[in-house]
């Protein structure tokens, strides 16, 4: 018998922070046994090697050096994506909460995001990726077979960060993911969009495993086409 040739197709999934989209990502990467790419880590590590280097963040050509200088190198071997930058492995680091204020900042700048713009395509170019972000399936992979977007209301993504945080505040947890919302939706440059063929999915009181399994279901039948 001879079996169906199965697709390798690209998954775009999008949406705002704390949305549940990297933990998604990552399962349903893992099911389908296709490569993971985190873009949200790219722009961390950009911010992490500029806040080293005590560079101004709003300094649009100093960052924008710093990010084409980086070499990255991400490994992603079953359940976990490691990310290394320059030989150094950033994973845990680049999860801190200023890093990724700071990411948001440098993500606004053109040269910035075109610096990683070729190395996202890159990875996607082939399929058989899971690519999570806030513009892939409207800018990095517009013909991404599968778009998905991702979303939560503020105060139940709020409530998920507060969870991970030991002592942080509520209110204030919550007040910091507005302003980052507010950041990346109004930015002149690839701002967070829902593209119009995207499948959009409110998690606001839904388990990640129902979230996955949808996913994988809508993957499936998109592979078998
Ligand atoms: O998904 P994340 O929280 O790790 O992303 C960190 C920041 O990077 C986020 O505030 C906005 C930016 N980002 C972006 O502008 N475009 C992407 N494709 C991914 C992340």
């Amino acid at each position: 018998m001879i079996a169906a040739a199965v697709r390798q197709i690209a998954i775009a999934v999008d949406g705002p922070a704390s949305s549940g989209k990297g933990t998604v990502a990552r399962r349903v990467a893992n099911r389908l046994g296709f490569q993971l790419v985190d873009t949200g880590a790219m722009y961390r590590t950009v911010a992490l090697a500029a806040l080293r280097a005590d560079v101004d963040l709003n300094d649009a050509a100093a960052v924008e050096q710093i990010a084409r200088g980086i070499r990255f190198r991400f490994a992603f071997n079953g359940g976990d994506l490691t990310v290394e930058a320059d030989g150094e492995d950033v994973t845990e680091v680049i999860r801190d909460q200023p890093v990724g204020a700071a990411a948001s900042i440098v993500a606004t700048h053109a040269g910035v995001r075109t610096a990683l713009l070729g190395l996202q395509r890159a990875l996607g170019a082939g399929g058989g990726v899971v690519m999570d972000g806030r513009d892939i399936g409207t800018v990095v992979l517009p013909s991404a077979e599968l778009k998905v977007y991702l979303d939560a209301s503020l105060d139940a993504r709020a409530e998920r960060r507060w969870r991970q945080l030991p002592d942080g505040d509520f209110e204030q947890v919550r007040a910091e993911l507005a302003e980052r919302d507010r950041r990346d939706t109004s930015r002149a440059i690839a701002p967070l969009a829902c593209a119009d063929e995207a499948v959009r999915i409110d998690t606001t009181g839904i388990g990640v495993e129902s979230v996955v399994e949808f996913i994988v279901t809508l993957a499936k039948a998109r592979q078998a086409r």
